[in-house]
């Protein structure tokens, strides 16, 4: 897909009907391909989600000397770990534009036996690695960040024994839990995380499934890991991602008529402030069919709201919904009042700005938008008008804009769309079907 690839969209006149099911979960993705390559034995894997950020890691995985063996589709396949003895990639790693499977497979890398470099596009490159460079260290890595912006990627990484600790995360980040926690689970004695705020709890979750001891404290906050651990194989069903379904939940919420179900989609507690806040606008949002597993999952129904109303994002759920905030933002413009979004100042840091690219867009097609180093204040009501926009090589904001454009007047377009398939392949299908 060319790099200038654009989307347009017109208003729905007629509101969004169907039944999709989103792709597979994106951070659960990575962590089963980066667990499952160092297990003992084969698992078949369900529902893999098949986009570049995904792929990167699994090519990754098979470059440390894990197999794939294809199943009826290119989302289920069986994996085959090394049992713990990986063995040295010949190439440098390609993360493309992912931070997740930079900063995870860094943890582990760090902790094996030999070199590796991991480099990714220039979204990447310019995205911090400090904060994952730092516990590592502490724990005795070896991890150069040799990027031409200071503390980023490429990062050179040479792999040894490193020595436990603890660790109090400065920022809410599951990504730099996980890269502490990956390392830790591959280095002997106990490595410990303390979190200033819950976050996703899919490395913990699959932990769990995979056999690997792991404590977690009642209030959520506390997690260790002892190792070396023994990682057993076991199937995995990944659940559709939220985060993915999130554009449904407010392109349906917005645009008058609507009314869709979205199948198999993860509710992990940790995930799904989406949907308690949307609620919490007015939103109608019905989930049924739910199954408590290892991860939870179930089937949303979304119908029209009748009305939107602003609300006030408690610092709590930042991290809970911290990929949903510009699709939010977009609800936030068609809702009355002013919704206040602040303390997420990790939006800046994210595969574009996303405060300043939120901000920017929403400014653009006729929103009352106030910009704040740490979020934005978005006051609603006012009918958006359709425009050509910019979505800066970000995957979200591409797809939260053209969920604006279903419910603005007239046409939008926009730019640089390719980064879709970083994270949702098969997106354009499912915004024709749902729309047609
Ligand atoms: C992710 C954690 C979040 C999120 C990212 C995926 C993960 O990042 O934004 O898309 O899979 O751990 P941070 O942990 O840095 O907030």
């Amino acid at each position: 897909m060319p790099s200038d690839y654009c989307i347009n969209v017109q208003r729905s006149e007629h509101g969004l009907h169907g039944t999709i099911t989103v792709p597979g979960d994106k951070s659960i993705s990575h962590r089963v391909a980066i667990l499952g390559a160092l297990a003992n034995g084969s698992m078949h894997i369900e529902n893999y989600l098949c986009s570049e950020d995904c792929l990167n890691t699994l090519r990754a995985m098979q470059q440390l000397g894990a197999t794939v063996i294809p199943g009826d589709c290119p989302q289920n396949f069986t994996l085959t770990g090394t049992g713990m003895a990986p063995t040295a990639p010949e190439r440098d790693i390609d993360c493309g534009n992912s931070g997740t499977g930079m900063r995870l497979m860094a943890g582990v890398l760090a902790a094996l036996p030999f070199n590796s470099c991991l480099y990714g596009d220039e979204s990447l490159q310019s995205r911090p690695m400090k904060r994952i460079i730092d516990p590592l260290s502490t724990m005795g890595a070896k991890l150069t960040a040799c990027g031409k912006k200071a503390g980023c990627a490429p990062l050179k990484i040479e792999g040894g024994t490193l020595h436990p600790i603890r660790y109090e995360l400065p920022m809410a980040s599951a990504q730099v839990k996980s890269a502490v926690l990956l390392a830790g689970m591959l280095t002997e004695g106990t490595t410990s995380v303390h979190q200033p705020a819950i976050t996703r709890d899919h490395t913990e979750r699959l932990f769990t499934h995979f056999g690997i001891p792991c404590s977690v404290s009642d209030d959520g906050l506390d997690i260790a890991v002892t190792g070396p651990v023994r990682i057993k194989a076991a199937d995995m069903v990944i659940p559709g991602d939220i985060s993915s379904a999130a554009f449904w939940l407010v392109a349906a919420s917005i645009v008058p008529g609507s009314e869709i179900t979205l199948r198999h989609v993860g509710l992990n507690p940790t995930r799904d402030a989406i949907i308690t806040v949307l609620r919490r606008m007015g939103a109608n949002i019905t989930i049924t069919n739910r199954v408590d597993a290892g991860e939870p999952y179930g089937d949303i129904t979304v119908r029209a709201a009748e009305k939107l109303t602003a609300t006030t994002v408690q610092k709590e759920e930042i991290p809970n919904l911290i990929d949903e905030i510009p699709v939010l933002s977009i609800a936030a413009a068609f809702a009355e009042g002013t919704t206040v979004i602040r303390n997420a100042a990790e939006l800046r840091v994210k595969e574009s700005d996303r405060i300043a690219t939120t901000a920017g867009n929403l400014r653009a097609m006729g929103a009352a938008v106030a910009e704040f180093p740490d979020g934005m204040e978005i006051t609603g009501g006012k009918p958006l008008r359709g425009t050509t926009l910019e979505s800066y090589g970000d995957h979200r904001i591409a797809m939260g804009f053209l969920m604006a454009g279903l419910a603005a007047e007239g046409e939008t377009t926009l730019r640089n769309c390719h980064n879709i398939n970083t994270s949702y392949p098969g997106f354009e299908h499912h915004l024709r079907e749902l729309t047609r």
